[in-house]
């Protein structure tokens, strides 16, 4: 027993009611519904959320009462708002996210409960969209402001962030891009909060735990890279130079390409891309969408053969642009997790009500055999 699986690759660590994901073909259903036909369809996000906490799609009646949950965590206590402000203007957003959930961690002294745990769900995904406008508005230098009862949990949350009211072209894409990113099986930040919910810490500390995996480069924060990118090669004409002088002799990794499941089209890809060109992009980040395009085609012509195709994160940045977001201090990893909150914690509980074990895997050691420690140092010990 002496292999070691990098990566935990192919290693299925629970089984899940919650979504499928077929790499070879490109497909992802959220309780066997295909994500093509729930946004074509027009779900809402909230709709969504309760298919992930409950299993099945919400009555009327349902999704009100769930609706009403969820508006009670828009209310954030005085100390978890302090907790954001009192930062540095120039803090990154998910690190606030973090701040803002470890001071929840810390004083709701709650115990997993089949009774609750559903109704606290939809209350921590409340939470975590004012959270996330309390932290994004402080970073832009604007005043707290908490989302407050609407027809639409997207709407509530662009409202707050943006203290008007959206049209209804912003709050679609905004469902569009919550309801994509809303769960993906067990990526990084989804097994980082297994883990800790594992030992049966509280829910707060899981969301944490799967916010400190998100954060980085290769998972949730590859949607910064991604615009970063776009902004450095900045014209259409330049991309086929910089793609030749960074990837191809570079060795540089093509940021919002490739996925540990996916070996072809990630079919949020192409959804993302259509909810962009919808979005009708002007200036700037029209210029960045035509960058995009020409950075699509070049891509896969030239690492498709080998399974490496865009994912999500190749066009949500330029989604969350064309919304209104700027891109700075880590916003859309934070507009991501606003929605992925949902997967995280339904996972969590189907895993601490169905499935409950410890996570606590092995290392294989390869350091040196037993050898006598030396006796003390002069002067140290
Ligand atoms: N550009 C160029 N080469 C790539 C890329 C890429 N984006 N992705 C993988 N490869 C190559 C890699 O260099 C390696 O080549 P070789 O076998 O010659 O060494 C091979 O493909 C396997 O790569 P890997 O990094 O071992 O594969 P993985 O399954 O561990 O990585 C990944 C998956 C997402 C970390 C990786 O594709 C990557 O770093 N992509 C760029 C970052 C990114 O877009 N992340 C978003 C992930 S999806 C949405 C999300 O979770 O947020």
């Amino acid at each position: 027993m002496n292999d070691v699986i990098k990566g935990l690759e192919d290693v299925n660590i629970k089984w899940t009611r919650l979504t499928s994901v077929d790499g070879e073909k490109g497909i992802l259903r959220y309780g066997g519904y295909d994500i093509e036909e729930i946004v074509d369809k027009g779900a809402s996000a909230e709709e969504i959320q309760y298919l992930f906490l409950h299993g099945e799609l919400p009555s009327g009646e349902e999704l009100e009462r769930f609706r009403e949950k969820l508006e009670e965590g828009y209310d954030l206590p005085d100390y978890v708002i302090d907790s954001i402000t009192g930062m540095p203007r120039s803090s990154d957003v998910v690190g606030l996210q973090m701040q803002a959930m470890s001071s929840l961690a810390a004083t709701s002294h709650l115990d997993w409960n089949a009774e609750n745990n559903r109704d606290l769900a939809a209350r921590v995904i409340g939470q975590m969209a004012a959270i996330t406008s309390v932290s994004i508005r402080h970073v832009l230098g604007k005043k707290p402001e908490l989302p407050w009862r609407s027809d639409n949990f997207s709407r509530s949350f662009l409202r707050a962030v943006f203290d008007k009211e959206p049209t209804e072209k912003q709050v679609w894409a905004m469902n569009a891009v919550n309801v994509l990113y809303m769960d993906h099986e067990v990526p990084a930040s989804t097994t980082a909060g297994l883990v800790a919910v594992s030992t049966l810490a509280d829910l707060y500390s899981g969301v944490v735990a799967a916010l400190a995996a998100l954060k980085g480069p290769m998972h949730g924060g590859a949607v910064d890279q991604v615009v970063g990118q776009l902004i450095n090669i900045g014209d259409p004409e330049m991309v086929e130079g910089w793609f030749n002088k960074n990837v191809v002799l570079g060795k540089k990794k093509l940021m919002g390409f490739g996925h540990r499941v996916y070996k072809t089209y990630d079919p949020r890809a192409r959804i993302l891309g259509s909810v962009a060109d919808s979005l009708a992009l002007t200036g700037d980040s029209a210029k960045l969408l035509q960058v995009a395009k020409a950075l699509e085609k070049l891509g896969v012509s030239t690492m498709g053969s080998r399974g490496i195709y865009p994912n999500a994160d190749f066009y949500s940045g330029l989604v969350y642009m064309g919304i209104g977001f700027p891109p700075s201090n880590g916003i859309y990893p934070a507009l991501f997790a606003v929605s992925r909150v949902t997967g995280w914690i339904a996972h969590f509980i189907e895993y601490v009500e169905n499935q409950h074990r410890l996570i606590r895997p092995r290392a294989v050691y390869v350091g040196p055999g037993e050898r006598k420690f030396p006796a003390p140092l002069e002067g140290i010990r």
